[in-house]
């Protein structure tokens, strides 16, 4: 392997973030969040997310809750659409300029970092499944909570991608979460994170927490293997070259995935998610 072959693989393997960023990521995003856009709702507004607030969708990706955010903050409210990837952002930008109403402000950070946004300018900080891309969390509630004002809200959601529920013992299902759970470890990231949410925000020093677990059923098989199928094409490149799995080896997952049923009485597919929220 050529010395410049041998940077870009260091750097590609030292990004943690298994996905695809930019286009890549855009549609299944927007299908996730199709499945969870109820649920979150819900939970933002058992949280209080209402009129007039100041709020940051922090790991906001291509932009899926911004539209909601931007409504319900209304015209005396405002957004902040924070992410560390610039492809990420121009997607969403797209995306809100389509929207009614010009109050989201777009910005480009790592959250692990001190950031730019003034400290105690927030009334909330939503943060939908990043925390499990990142390596160090507490560095990341550590910021979030520095930019809440006090009695300020962050409302968190993340999964434990080794609770899926499954109506039959699909075998390349189990593979698919093994395989994805040895890429998380050689990543130094955490896909159950959502297991030890609730300690990290006490350790946080968070003055209140509400946590909850949800297992949503996922019936649509046709759109749940659409959906892992997507997900292979982001992070398969990225295992391989972590040496997780082999390239034939993955594309027999491939297959196998392929080959699940789309339509089976009965059948569902669920993976556990905790819903928290924590008051500064
Ligand atoms: C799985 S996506 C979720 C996007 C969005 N929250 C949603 O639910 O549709 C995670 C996002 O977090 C961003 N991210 C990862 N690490 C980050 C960091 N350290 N600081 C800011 N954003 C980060 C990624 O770029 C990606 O857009």
């Amino acid at each position: 392997m050529s010395l410049k072959a041998r940077f870009e693989d260091r750097e590609f393997i030292a990004d943690t973030y298994a996905l695809a960023r930019g286009q890549q990521a855009s549609k299944r995003l927007e299908l996730q969040h199709s499945l969870y856009e109820h649920a979150s709702q819900k939970h933002l507004a058992n949280a209080g997310l209402s009129q007039g607030q100041t709020v940051c969708d922090v790991g906001c990706g291509t932009g899926t809750i911004l539209a909601h955010l931007s409504q319900t903050v209304g015209p005396t409210g405002h957004v902040y659409a924070l992410d560390v990837s610039q492809a990420q952002l121009i997607l969403a930008q797209k995306k809100a300029s389509r929207l009614p109403l010009r109050n989201i402000t777009f910005i480009q950070e790592d959250i692990t970092l001190p950031c730019h946004l003034e400290r105690e300018s927030l009334d909330l900080v939503y943060a939908r499944f990043l925390l499990m891309h990142i390596q160090t969390p507490e560095k990341a509630i550590h910021v979030m909570k520095s930019l809440l004002k006090p009695g300020g809200v962050c409302v968190s959601q993340e999964s434990i991608l080794e609770e899926v529920h499954a109506s039959s013992p699909y075998p390349a299902i189990r593979q698919y979460g093994e395989t994805l759970m040895a890429l998380a470890a050689f990543l130094g990231v955490d896909y159950n994170i959502g297991r030890r949410l609730e300690r990290l925000f006490e350790e946080a020093g968070f003055s209140r927490i509400k946590i909850a677990y949800h297992q949503q059923p996922l019936e649509d098989l046709a759109l749940a293997k659409q959906l892992l199928l997507m997900g292979l094409a982001e992070w398969g490149p990225k295992a391989i070259r972590a040496g997780v799995i082999k390239g034939y080896e993955l594309e027999k997952l491939r297959k196998n995935i392929l080959d699940l049923p789309e339509e089976q009485e009965g059948a569902s597919l669920a993976i556990r998610q905790a819903h928290l929220i924590a008051w500064k």
